[in-house]
């Protein structure tokens, strides 16, 4: 893995997340109702169209107690390419639809001090007030102090980063899929003239299947507008998951909940282990991620390491312009084994590596190799 794991929120967070909770007058992660506020809240968010999102008072606790906590390494998990490679210059950050802020405490977690300046807009008060109180309650992670400013309007900048982090997911949902598309692109094109030279503008997603292909589906756009996808993607080119319906490029990072939230989800039904979520990161200027890997052949795995009798493929993402196993699926049998290429026994979902040669069948034999990619230490890629 290229850049820090995230950690999940340290367990002290659960005395500010109850303190937060009295001061707004809303059950908190142990009041004996929020499995069933996290529950309905969980099918609310599962619904393509978001139909019973209302923003009611039960909806908000469960936010508080649940989303915000279990979103907040999502972020950190889709930033943590760019710390590893520099590519965050500054430290003044919007957090559009930052709602109770999550996006900003998980790149304030993925940093290793200073002091981060937030603006955070979102069409919903009072989940900024919930954003604010957080926000002075647990004023730093680490070694980051967090400056909170809450605005009406997007300001004109300029920005150091831009967190769009699961807003896209709720805008324009009475819209056609492809309108959403143009809507989307335009307002990410429009955001981006708000951001400083070396500026970057980071978009995290749930991970479920539709959402997740309308960020892919977005990066096209994106590109044509002029912006450079930095992360995930090692190329430039369309997305080549996307021709088959049922593929989707997502991470799934091992970061579980933190202890005081499990009871709450398996009382609501829901996972406590693992941590999923779709990103993209785009900026007017390069370097990307793949101008600091240094191999002839840079690929991505997107998927999980897929065993059966005799083999072990994965799903590679890669550059297809220097013949990169661009969206194919790429296997080493059992008995091909090597130390060379024994790397392949664990490849892993976002892994970034580089392999070959590949036969016919596209398998890695007993003389090939498989490797993990490390940063290349300064500059771009000659
Ligand atoms: C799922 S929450 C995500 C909150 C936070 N950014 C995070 O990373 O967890 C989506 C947020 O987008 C906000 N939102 C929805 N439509 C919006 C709009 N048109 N303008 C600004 N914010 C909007 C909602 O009010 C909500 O707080």
């Amino acid at each position: 893995m290229i850049g820090r794991l995230p950690a999940p929120l340290d367990a002290s967070f659960a005395d500010v997340l109850r303190d937060v909770a009295r001061e707004h007058r809303l059950p908190a992660f142990d009041d004996p109702k929020m499995p069933d506020l996290v529950r309905a809240m969980a099918a609310v968010y599962n619904d393509d169209k978001l139909a019973g999102l209302r923003g009611t008072r039960e909806q908000l606790a469960a936010r508080l107690a649940f989303w915000f906590p279990r979103d907040v390494p999502k972020m950190a998990g889709a930033v943590r390419e760019l710390v590893a490679m520099n590519r965050l210059t500054g430290l003044k950050v919007l957090d559009f639809g930052a709602g109770l802020g999550a996006s900003h405490r998980g790149l304030a977690r993925a940093l290793d001090g200073g002091v981060l300046d937030v603006i955070a807009t979102d069409a919903d008060r009072e989940a900024l007030k919930l954003a604010q109180s957080i926000a002075k309650r647990a004023p730093r992670e680490g070694n980051v102090e967090i400056k909170l400013r809450v605005e009406d309007r997007v300001p004109r900048g300029p920005f150091d980063v831009i967190l769009i982090g699961q807003v896209l997911t709720e805008l324009d949902l009475d819209k056609t899929p492809e309108q959403r598309l143009q809507l989307h692109a335009e307002r990410i094109t429009g955001l981006a003239r708000f951001l400083a030279p070396e500026g970057v503008i980071v978009i995290v997603e749930p991970a479920l299947r539709p959402r997740s292909r309308h960020l892919q589906r977005l990066r096209t756009p994106l590109v044509s507008a002029g912006l450079h996808v930095l992360a995930p993607c090692l190329h430039h080119g369309e997305c080549p998951l996307l021709p088959r319906e049922g593929d989707w490029c997502h991470e799934d990072l091992p970061v579980d909940l933190p202890d005081f939230l499990v009871p709450v989800a398996k009382k609501a039904g829901l996972r406590w282990e693992g941590l999923t979520f779709s990103y993209l990161a785009v900026a007017p200027k390069p370097p990307r991620l793949v101008d600091r890997l240094v191999a002839p052949k840079r690929e991505r795995v997107v998927s999980s390491l897929l065993v059966t009798k005799g083999k072990r493929e994965a799903i590679l993402c890669g550059d297809p312009l220097v013949e990169g196993a661009h969206g194919a699926r790429v296997g080493r049998l059992d008995r091909a084994r090597s130390e060379s290429n024994e790397a392949f026994d664990s490849l892993g979902r976002g892994d970034v590596i580089t392999l070959g040669p590949l036969d016919e069948k596209l398998r890695v034999g007993p003389d090939g190799a498989v490797t993990h990619l490390e940063l290349q230490t300064a500059g771009p890629r000659a």
